[in-house]
């Protein structure tokens, strides 16, 4: 069991799917745990189910409700963890929705719903813990600081049908990476998730198929398989641990590495702005007869082009 005795974590999202197993197993490792879930009928009722579970459990936890991508309700959301508990240690980012599209025929308001839930879901709570941990830090109090982030391998793959969530989730490791960053001086982790899992953001679509149980053995896409990698991060043993990508579903984990830069193509001609001519000179010996567009680019991986 990881040691989160005194640890008290904050996840959104957590009345269901894979932020109640995240939260169910914080708890079970011993943290005090603040459920959060939009205040709406189903949302509502799903977060004080997974507070009423902890509790039957022996643990201890708390319901705040509100927008995860709300000013006004994440200083709450932090305002009443604090109230409650007295402390934050561990922030998990996992709330969102999608509005799956392809790009021609997305509306404004199925882009921007979806950056808002998770992009600005994530910054106003990141922002939030940071600015709580650093000056705790200052005052020479702070002893556990984690932060996990919810991304997507449809960073890695260029979901085609879901360019406002692909575009909020790379957004999402970006921001990560740089608040991992700056809060290495204080001691505190900053990392991402890319799970896969079971769950009603799933359960429908075109993978929906994929990610059902079997008749019998184990259900690599049950959602609480993600769970004790946030744990993990979560603990004292992962404090070495910062600025780091993992894919997590079923039994494995992977670490991502970050991206490949290829050696640099040199403007033959020296210390000027390319030609045209020199520019596809140069280009085409990378671009050769036996590149295949978009299958071999940036946007695919290996075993999918
Ligand atoms: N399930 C997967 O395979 C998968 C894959 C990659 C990434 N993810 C990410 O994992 C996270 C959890 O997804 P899930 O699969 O458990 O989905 P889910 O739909 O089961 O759970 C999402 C939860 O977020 C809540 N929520 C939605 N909008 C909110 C808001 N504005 N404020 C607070 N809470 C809100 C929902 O009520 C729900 O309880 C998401 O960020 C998702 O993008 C999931």
């Amino acid at each position: 069991m990881a040691n989160l005795v005194g640890q008290v974590a904050i996840v959104t999202g957590s009345g269901r799917g894979l932020g109640r197993e995240e939260a169910l197993d914080l708890a079970a490792n011993g943290a005090r745990v603040v459920i959060n879930d939009i205040d709406l009928p189903g949302a509502k009722e799903a977060a004080y189910e997974t507070a009423e579970d902890i509790k039957n459990a022996g643990g201890e936890a708390i319901v705040v409700l509100g927008d995860c991508a709300d000013s006004n309700d994440a200083s709450a959301l932090i305002t009443k963890t604090l109230e409650a508990y007295g402390d934050l240690n561990i922030m998990v980012n996992n709330a969102g929705f999608l509005r799956d599209k392809t790009i021609f025929s997305m509306s404004d308001e199925e882009f921007d719903s979806v950056v808002r839930v998770h992009l600005r879901g994530h910054f106003v709570n990141m922002r939030n813990a940071t600015a709580y941990w650093r000056s705790k830090a200052k005052d020479g109090g702070l002893t556990h600081g984690r932060l996990i982030s919810t991304s997507s391998e449809a960073v890695l793959y260029g979901s085609a049908g879901q360019p406002n969530y692909s575009a909020a989730k790379a957004g999402i490791v970006a921001m990560t990476m740089g608040a991992a960053q700056l809060m290495m001086r204080y001691g505190v982790t900053c990392n991402v998730i890319m799970p896969r899992a079971e769950t009603d953001m799933t359960n429908s679509g075109p993978t929906a198929e994929m990610f059902k149980a079997p008749e019998s053995g184990f259900h690599q896409f049950d959602p609480s398989n993600v769970a004790p990698l946030v744990t993990y991060l979560s603990s004292p043993e992962s404090a070495r641990i910062s600025g780091e990508v993992f894919i997590v579903w079923g039994n494995q984990v992977n670490v991502l590495q970050r991206p490949k830069v290829l050696p640099a193509h040199e403007n033959p001609n020296g210390q000027e702005k390319w030609s045209q001519a020199a520019l596809h000179a140069s280009l085409s010996s990378h671009f050769n007869d036996d590149y295949r567009s978009v299958l071999d680019g940036f946007s695919l991986p290996i075993d999918q082009g």
